[in-house]
């Protein structure tokens, strides 16, 4: 049972003759909470000094009074009032262990289904397709497809939906390299590869060509900056001194600017290949820019390029999918919409919400649906008439909730793209959209160990291929490690340590990405992350496979014990307190996975599943299971072994992470 949530619903009505008019009890009832210390209980209760202080009483009194007038005695011993006010909630020993029998026999471990089921849109991944995957685009993929397996477990009607970038200004890059510096042969042999080469190459070259065009406006920046410099008070006093610091940090940063402009233009002018290729390219954003342009007006030839490119582009993607074991349930890209584009910009228009400016189309939105500032004008046309990235967005919107019924459309996209889902949001209420909640789940980036994003040696981003690579390479060397290391000598073969190496690598991924708080910035360290102790996917992995050989070593059978231990409705006996512990640990995981979707935070996910594991591991240590002193408390160990695994495998499983039977 979910006991925190049952806490809640017992005081709910205690609560209420405190509350000032117009306010609920919520705000209040999530001041229960998990105990810190179990010496002072399982759930602590700290609403009564906010309501004493409303109320002007004494604290400890009013704790007294609502104690005595929720219902609580069927599932909590007589609370206790402590300190200030504290309201102190153990489970009673027997509604524990009956819960628990009750938890253990259930398939769903005890989370529930959603009681009014709602339709949602899980926008993720969305990587612009003709590059190759990055480390940029793991992030979107593996939280995406956390909060996508969540929400379908819960029950809700969820759509993953993968919003390619398939009509963009890189296909204009692609189009126009495709034209001058094809290699025929590369492109037969693997197309994919050449179209990324053509596209690294017009994108250096038009670097290169802007930061020369740029590199006269940077130096005067950088001149006029020095010049503040040497133009600023002394440093007499804090204040000036704070003045200098400032003024010095631009000087910086202007002359970094100059410097990354340089360091592009060495590297090609450093080139005779390169340079040649520059030299007779000269304007080519604006002609990659216009092959773009035709090709959203209809060209025959680059339509034609473009449907040939899309497949084998589609086709790498997908083994990055595969590999990942991530699924889409949809992929409207954003070529599916540009039939609509024309009709949104014209119905904003009509209806007063986008205005035109110095002949571009814009809507000026201010604030967000949570009256929040919003940055703006939000440009959804062009001068030249080309529709823009947002404009696709509020078509998106307009199909997702006509469509498909969306009563929620998340957008799974990193922080840095925070006021465009704003100006999405605030756009699509005033249009109409005033029944669907949109909400940008959004995260922080990938560091490297040196706490800048995260890149190659030579500062080159890193592939997504490769980094998965990497990490079933270093799996497969701890895993054959562990197996050698086992006492009885090594159990798995050379497939069956590829195997597990494959999961032990993904799952270590995944889950690092997924414990850190989505918003912060996380540094991508490989010994972290797959690690044997702690936070880690193989910690918990280990745990999952240990229960298994429990069973092994005991030659009995996990799913014929269940099945006659539930159809005989066998006991849990609760007599140490790890036991107990473990018990309560089990009891928690709707609260985890409840908790885990209400703002969409796998972390809240991980951190209980980490609990969990060591929870078991003192379990374990303080309570014989095959040898317990007597066959009824050896099946009860036995079934709170089994159900730990399966709410490990379960928890892992909606973070998209393998378990193993041995490992
Ligand atoms: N393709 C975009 C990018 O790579 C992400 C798309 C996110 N989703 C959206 N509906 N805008 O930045």
């Amino acid at each position: 049972m979910d006991f925190l949530d049952a806490a809640r619903t017992r005081f709910a009505p205690a609560l209420a003759p405190y509350l000032a008019e117009g306010t609920t009890a919520a705000e209040f009832l999530d001041l229960i909470r998990p105990a810190k210390d179990p010496q002072f209980g399982d759930f602590q209760a700290n609403f009564a000094m906010p309501l004493a202080k409303r109320a002007q009483r004494p604290p400890r009194e009013l704790a007294a009074e609502i104690v005595a007038a929720a219902e609580l005695t069927d599932l909590f011993d007589p609370p206790e009032v402590a300190g200030p006010g504290f309201i102190n909630l153990r489970v009673r020993d027997d509604v524990l262990a009956a819960e628990t029998a009750k938890l253990a026999a259930d398939e769903r471990l005890g989370v529930p289904v959603a009681e009014a089921p709602q339709t949602i849109t899980v926008d993720f991944s969305s990587p612009n397709v003709a590059k190759p995957m990055h480390v940029g685009h793991l992030r979107t993929t593996v939280i995406g497809d956390a909060v996508v397996r969540i929400l379908k477990f819960q029950g809700h009607h969820v759509i993953g939906d993968n919003h390619l970038g398939d009509w963009g200004t890189q296909f204009g890059m692609i189009l126009y390299g495709y034209k001058n510096f094809r290699n025929e042969a590369a492109y037969q042999a693997d197309p994919v590869t050449e179209l990324a080469r053509l596209y690294r190459t017009v994108n250096t070259l038009s670097d290169y060509h802007a930061a020369k065009k740029k590199l006269p406006k940077l130096e005067a920046a950088v001149e006029k900056s020095r010049q503040a410099v040497a133009d600023a008070p002394p440093p007499a006093d804090k204040a000036a001194k704070k003045q200098r610091a400032k003024l010095e940090a631009e000087a910086k940063t202007a002359f970094e600017a100059i410097e990354a402009a340089e360091k592009k233009i060495a590297a090609i002018d450093s080139d005779p290949t390169l340079k040649k290729l520059a030299d007779a390219h000269p304007e080519i954003a604006a002609a990659a820019r216009k092959e773009t342009a035709k090709l959203h007006a209809g060209d025959a030839e680059n339509r034609r390029l473009w449907e040939e490119f899309l497949p084998p582009c589609l086709a790498a993607l997908q083994v990055i999918y595969d590999r990942l074991g991530v699924q889409h349930d949809a992929v409207y890209g954003e070529s599916f919409y540009q039939p609509m584009l024309a009709d949104v910009v014209d119905e904003l228009l009509t209806r007063g919400i986008a205005e035109e400016s110095d002949g571009a189309v814009v809507v000026r939105n201010n604030v967000d649906p949570a009256g929040k500032p919003v940055p703006g004008p939000f440009v959804i046309r062009k001068g030249d008439g080309a529709f823009l990235y947002g404009t696709t967005d509020l078509a998106t919107v307009k199909h997702h909730v006509d469509e498909l019924g969306a009563d929620v459309m998340l957008y799974v996209v990193d922080s840095r793209q925070g006021d465009h889902f704003a100006n999405v949001a605030a756009t699509a209420r005033r249009w109409g959209f005033t029944d669907t909640d949109f909400r940008h789940v959004s995260f922080g980036t990938v560091m490297g160990e040196d706490r800048k994003p995260f890149k190659t040696r030579s500062g080159d981003t890193i592939g997504l291929e490769s980094l998965l690579d990497e990490a079933v390479e270093r799996a497969l060397a701890i895993v054959s490690e562990n197996d050698d290391a086992k006492p009885d000598g090594p159990e798995l073969d050379a497939a069956e340590r590829r195997a597990v190496a494959e999961a032990v690598g993904m799952g270590g991924i995944k889950y690092a990405d997924l414990a850190h708080n989505r918003e912060s910035d996380y540094v991508f360290s490989w010994d972290k992350m797959l690690s044997t102790t702690g936070n880690t996917a193989t910690y918990m992995q280990y745990a999952h496979a240990r229960v298994c050989g429990i069973f092994r070593r005991g030659s009995v059978d996990r799913n014929a014990l269940r099945a006659e231990w539930t159809s005989g409705n066998g006991e849990i006996l609760l007599t140490d307190p790890a036991e107990r512990a473990m018990a309560l640990q089990l009891n928690r995981f709707a609260e985890a996975v409840r908790e885990a979707s209400r703002d969409h935070r796998p972390n809240v996910l991980t951190d209980y599943l980490f609990e969990t594991a060591k929870a078991f591991s003192a379990f374990f240590e303080a309570c014989p299971v095959l040898k317990a002193e007597s066959e009824e408390l050896k099946t009860s160990r036995l079934i709170l072994a089994d159900t730990t695994a399966r709410v490990v495998a379960a928890g892992l499983g909606l973070l998209g992470i393998r378990v193993l039977e041995r490992m």
